[in-house]
């Protein structure tokens, strides 16, 4: 690697604190632990923990733990409401058709179907005001540019902010609201990307297209995501332009995550070679191995509710199966490079993705 390409690597290691330009992608939905975070984190990378699911309270209680287990710096992640596309009024009769396509699977579970919850989501002005209190060293973001005051009241607090892009576009628009670091994720990446300008299906760039577009687009430094889950992945990101490199599903397959030991048994293997883009398991589009509930579910999917409802109401169903371990239901996120993961634990992941990285520069 030439001295260019180094010192973007040094300075994004400087403006986060860092040994390692090396994120590790925050997980949602429960897969994420303040162990894996940490584990990260103290070996030298950015430790993130994915909070959209998590109560003001939850939140507050998860930023004292990783404090509590790193010294080192680590981010919240959030999901940003797209405006117009969430507004939770659900008639009656859309919750009725989309009940019809779920329930029969929690029947044939022994489940009772779901009802209405109280509520589908925590309110993102809610988790944002107790993550800006709480004060992790980096507040990420995902679905949408946060609002200009979140990041002003983030700055204030010496909270660095990440957001991600899946386009050039979406990269211009967050560089222009003055975020800290911009994560250009490609349509390889496992889980939810969070398209925001167009749809998610309008919005499929690859990540070998897509982060030297956003490189020479932006300000702020680069996050290549999508797809790095060895040293070589790692080493292409950094010849693409990226400052660092944002890595999901390698980190799922570690020891700390909180993925379902069903789902961990399967990254690696030849069964995750097939994945697929689908709104099937949250109501949102995103990358994960094929199995029989998204066969299932797919021809029906107009009937289904958008996120967050429908998230909700696939909930227990999900539940059930992490809790029997079993992977026909299950939301088995991963992205396409998902055969190249190993079980490991986190330091071994990110110290094997290091020195995988130092023998693929040698090779080059
Ligand atoms: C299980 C899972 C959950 C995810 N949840 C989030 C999330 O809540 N917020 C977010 O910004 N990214 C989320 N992502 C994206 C990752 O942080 C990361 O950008 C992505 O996994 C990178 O692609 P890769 O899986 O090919 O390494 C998730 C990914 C996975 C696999």
């Amino acid at each position: 690697m030439n001295n260019a390409v180094m010192q973007k690597q040094a300075a994004f290691c400087a403006q986060f604190g860092l040994k390692h330009p090396v994120v590790q992608g925050p997980f949602g939905g429960g897969y994420s632990t303040v162990a894996l975070a940490a584990a990260v984190s103290n070996a030298g990378g950015l430790g993130s923990f994915g909070a959209v699911n998590l109560s003001p309270d939850e939140i507050t209680a998860t930023v004292a733990a990783l404090r509590a287990n790193t010294r080192h710096p680590f981010a919240v992640n959030l999901w940003v409401p797209i405006a117009g596309h969430e507004d939770r009024v659900v008639h009656e009769d859309a919750w009725a058709r989309a009940l019809s396509v779920v329930a029969p699977r929690y029947r044939a579970r022994g489940l009772e179907p779901p009802t209405r919850p109280a509520q589908w989501a925590h309110p993102f002005e809610a988790q944002v005001e107790a993550l800006l209190a709480a004060a992790p060293p980096v507040l990420s973001v995902v679905m949408g540019v946060p609002p200009a005051e979140v990041i002003a009241a983030a700055h204030r607090r010496n909270i660095q902010v990440i957001a991600t892009a899946t386009t050039a576009h979406e990269a211009e628009a967050l560089d222009a609201a003055g975020v800290d670091a911009i994560v250009a994720s490609g349509s390889d990446a496992g889980g939810h990307r969070g398209a925001f300008l167009r749809d998610a299906e309008d919005s499929l760039v690859g990540t070998f297209s897509l982060v030297p577009q956003v490189v020479d687009a932006v300000k702020a430094p680069v996050i290549a995501a999508g797809g790095i889950t060895d040293g070589r992945g790692l080493v292409a990101a950094f010849a693409l332009g990226a400052s660092a490199a944002q890595v999901g599903t390698a980190f799922l397959a570690s020891h700390e995550s909180g993925a379902p030991e069903v789902h961990k048994a399967m990254l690696g293997t030849r069964a995750a070679r097939d994945t697929a883009l689908t709104r099937v398991f949250s109501g949102r589009l995103a990358r994960g191995i094929v199995n029989d509930a998204m066969r299932a579910f797919s021809p029906a999917a107009d009937a289904l509710l958008p996120y967050p409802m429908h998230n909700a109401m696939m909930a227990a169903l999900r539940r059930d199966a992490a809790r029997h371990n079993r992977a026909d239901d299950l939301a088995l996120w991963a992205g396409q490079a998902a055969p190249l993961a190993a079980r490991r634990s986190a330091a071994e992941v990110l110290a094997a993705l290091l020195s995988q990285a130092e023998e693929a520069r040698k090779s080059l």
